[in-house]
């Protein structure tokens, strides 16, 4: 079934649209840099099949940080919950995401959740594969299957860039392998996490793999069981968290739908048992949320009474 335009959804981003001139794109590589601050586009889709969108819809943009809530369920299929909790932890911080403070503060030292650089460095490192590539290719697949589109790729130029100014995530890896968190090379980890990263996709892609999460783990078109019930209610309640980095206690408040975010300006939501979203806007605020994407959930959230709490 298509996506169709719809004229609620377009009057949202209209007012949305507005406040893009007060954000900034991410300018730290210059692929990230070419993206239009204007862009806005939203997607909405439900179990029954029908999708609803607005605004540039289009328009294809890297994951980046969304990334880290899909490797973990992936990984947590992989090796179970013991396995990776006892190596990343599951409290909220109210650091930035890629800060190196608490990994040094911590005793024993180990990063606080999945959704921080630290903690999705050590996630993807658990990935299970032969080689870097073979790992990847179980991500990309696992990707196009909870998009339900085969034709999802990674953007090599943004994956190019990231792994050679991925300074401060090398870093953390090695900060991570001192700890014992990690064992493999670091160049490896980091060419394996900065293409994870540069899985690009539109927004109705996104809306289509939040509504897996939505429906606790479940193809909405075959009814099939993606992830288990269970992996997919982890990954939520740190979507709740810490999915919107330090600025997640305001956005549960304000919106309170499980959401992640990520540099590039997407967003992932979740409405638990309803629908999945998927949002783009390049233009940031100062936590690298995307600021009109925010401001869209916003309107939504209260229009429609979409908070769980
Ligand atoms: O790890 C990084 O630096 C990026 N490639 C991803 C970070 C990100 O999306 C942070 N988000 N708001």
């Amino acid at each position: 079934m298509p996506c169709k335009s719809n004229d609620e959804l377009k009057e949202l981003v209209n007012e949305a649209r507005k406040i893009t001139k007060s954000g900034r794109v991410a300018d730290y590589i210059p692929a990230l840099g070419k993206a239009n601050p204007n862009d806005l586009s939203i997607a909405l889709n439900f179990p029954d099949g029908r999708c609803f969108s607005a605004g540039d819809i289009e328009k294809k943009f890297s994951l980046q940080s969304i990334s880290k809530v899909i490797t973990l369920a992936l990984v947590l299929m992989d090796r179970g919950k013991e396995y990776v909790f006892e190596r990343v932890g599951m409290e909220p911080t109210g650091d930035p995401f890629n800060s190196i403070a608490k990994l040094e503060s911590m005793a024993p030292s180990k990063p606080l959740n999945p959704m921080i650089n630290a903690g999705a460095l050590a996630v993807t490192h658990m990935i299970k594969g032969e080689s870097i590539e073979d790992r990847f290719q179980r991500l990309l697949q696992f990707v196009r299957e909870l998009s339900g589109n085969d034709g999802i790729q990674f953007n090599q130029e943004i994956a190019r860039s990231e792994y050679d100014t991925a300074h401060l995530n090398r870093a953390l890896c090695y900060f991570l392998k001192q700890h014992h968190i990690i064992e493999e090379d670091v160049d490896e980890l980091i060419d394996l996490y900065t293409k994870q990263c540069a899985i690009e996709m539109s927004c109705l892609d996104l809306a289509r793999i939040g509504i897996v999460f939505a429906l606790d783990g479940k193809d909405p078109q075959t009814g099939n069981q993606i992830m288990p019930a269970k992996i997919a209610r982890i990954c939520k309640t740190f979507m709740v968290t810490c999915g919107m980095y330090n600025a997640s206690g305001e956005f549960a408040i304000k919106i309170g739908i499980p959401a992640k975010s990520g540099v590039a300006g997407g967003i992932m939501g979740s409405v638990p048992g309803k629908f999945g979203i998927g949002i783009f806007g390049p233009a940031l605020d100062d936590k690298g949320n995307s600021i009109a994407g925010i401001k869209l959930l916003e309107l939504l959230s209260k229009n429609y009474n979409l908070s769980m709490f």
